[in-house]
């Protein structure tokens, strides 16, 4: 029991550092929702699954100033396959531009 509340303590401990704060709710609010979208079904963060991981999808695009619009593009109209592989990525027409600009900026937060 004891040791519970030293681990509750410590958590918060962390949280008290902004940036980590953000980057914990961050992870947090795109787990979610990329569950109940059933993303993970076919991309898991570090291993290739049907789709490129999505660490794999941020180290791809780092320093390219328009992947945050063609990652959206790709969310929002699905992709036909051919650029990671022969498998296609569903489109996601009914996601709000929030949801995918949360989503794309904690894909390509990634390292
Ligand atoms: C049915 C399996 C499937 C589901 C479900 C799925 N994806 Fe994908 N996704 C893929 C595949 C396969 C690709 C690669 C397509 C290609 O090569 O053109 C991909 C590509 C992507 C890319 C773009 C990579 C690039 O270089 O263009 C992003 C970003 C992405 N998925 C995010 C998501 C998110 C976020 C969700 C949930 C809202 C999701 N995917 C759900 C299979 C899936």
């Amino acid at each position: 029991m004891k040791s519970h509340w030293v681990g509750i303590a410590a958590v918060a401990t962390v949280l008290m550092f902004a940036g980590q704060a953000n980057a914990a709710m961050d992870a947090a609010a795109f787990k979610a929702l990329a569950k109940k979208k059933s993303c993970f079904n076919c991309h898991s963060m570090d291993r290739s699954l049907f789709g490129p991981s999505l660490r794999e999808i941020s180290r791809k695009y780092s320093g390219n100033a328009g992947a945050p619009a063609r990652l959206a593009g790709v969310i929002r109209n699905g992709s036909k396959g051919g650029v990671w592989g022969e498998v296609a990525m569903p489109a996601y027409a009914r996601l709000s531009d929030d949801d995918i600009k949360m989503m794309v900026q904690y894909i390509l937060s990634l390292k």
